[in-house]
């Protein structure tokens, strides 16, 4: 990767310029932060799995009608996807209460929600990412009313299906992270793609039968088997992690 320019590092990725226009590539690596930067580690092969199950989920839900910036997997921790302007919000759903929720409110962690919750942070480190409401959003241009009420409408479309598909596998999700993009048509406009990634680092995902924690919880809050848990989803997701390198 050293030839290509790298445009951004963030604590999961690295960003660097693909070799066609408009695009960008997305490098997973091994490295684990959680508490805005506090707690910082490796979880080894994350950045493997993560890619593959991105690759996976991000093709499933274009197949539902969702447009993304993915566009092909290069390699084993390399993904190609269309440039786009992040809208910098951290659009989080949530099925059942769980982390800060439950903090916040006093709820205990497991209590189903009547219906999904959506609610979003503003993505900046050094604000501590907080959470923002809509009128917020609106008056400070961050994004404009339509594109909230089509990231609305598109991230309930993905929680549908994402919750089935985990369920197909004995997963519950519990909540997760999305973010979302502006790609450029080609002319003077642009369209909201599903942008990022969708992996065990950005969600909660139960086991149904032993509510076992199978994502960056483990990583979190000390419990160990992380390289197992995110290894385990990948299997029952049938995302092969052989290597393909080299
Ligand atoms: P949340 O409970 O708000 O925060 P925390 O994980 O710190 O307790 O997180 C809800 C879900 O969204 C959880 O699956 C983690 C994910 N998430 C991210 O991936 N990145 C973020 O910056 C935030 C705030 C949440």
């Amino acid at each position: 990767m050293s030839d290509k320019e790298k445009l951004y590092e963030g604590k999961a990725k690295i960003l660097y310029r693909g070799d066609r226009p408009n695009t960008i590539i997305q490098y997973f690596k091994d490295d684990a932060t959680a508490f805005n930067n506090v707690k910082k580690g490796t979880i080894a092969g994350k950045g493997v799995i993560n890619n593959k199950i991105t690759e996976l989920i991000m093709t499933r839900l274009s197949q539902i009608g969702i447009p993304t910036a993915f566009i092909k997997r290069l390699s084993d921790r390399e993904q190609l996807c269309h440039d786009v302007e992040i809208v910098p919000l951290e659009v989080i759903v949530r099925n059942t209460a769980a982390g800060t929720m439950s903090k916040t409110y006093g709820i205990e962690e497991g209590t189903r929600l009547r219906r999904p919750i959506i609610e979003f942070s503003l993505k900046d480190d050094d604000l501590g990412d907080p959470i923002i409401p809509e009128n917020h959003i609106l008056v400070l241009e961050i994004a404009s009313e339509e594109e909230l009420i089509e990231i609305m409408e598109m991230t309930s479309k993905i929680n549908d299906y994402l919750r089935g598909l985990f369920a197909g596998i004995g997963l519950e999700l519990i909540d997760f992270k999305l973010e979302f993009g502006r790609l450029s048509d080609g002319d003077d406009g642009h369209f909201l793609v599903l942008a990022d990634e969708f992996s065990p680092d950005n969600c909660r995902l139960w086991d149904f039968e032993t509510q076992e924690k199978m994502d960056k919880d483990r990583f979190r809050r000390d419990l160990g088997g992380e390289v197992e848990a995110y290894q385990e989803v990948a299997r029952r997701l049938g995302v092969s992690l052989e290597t393909e390198d080299e």
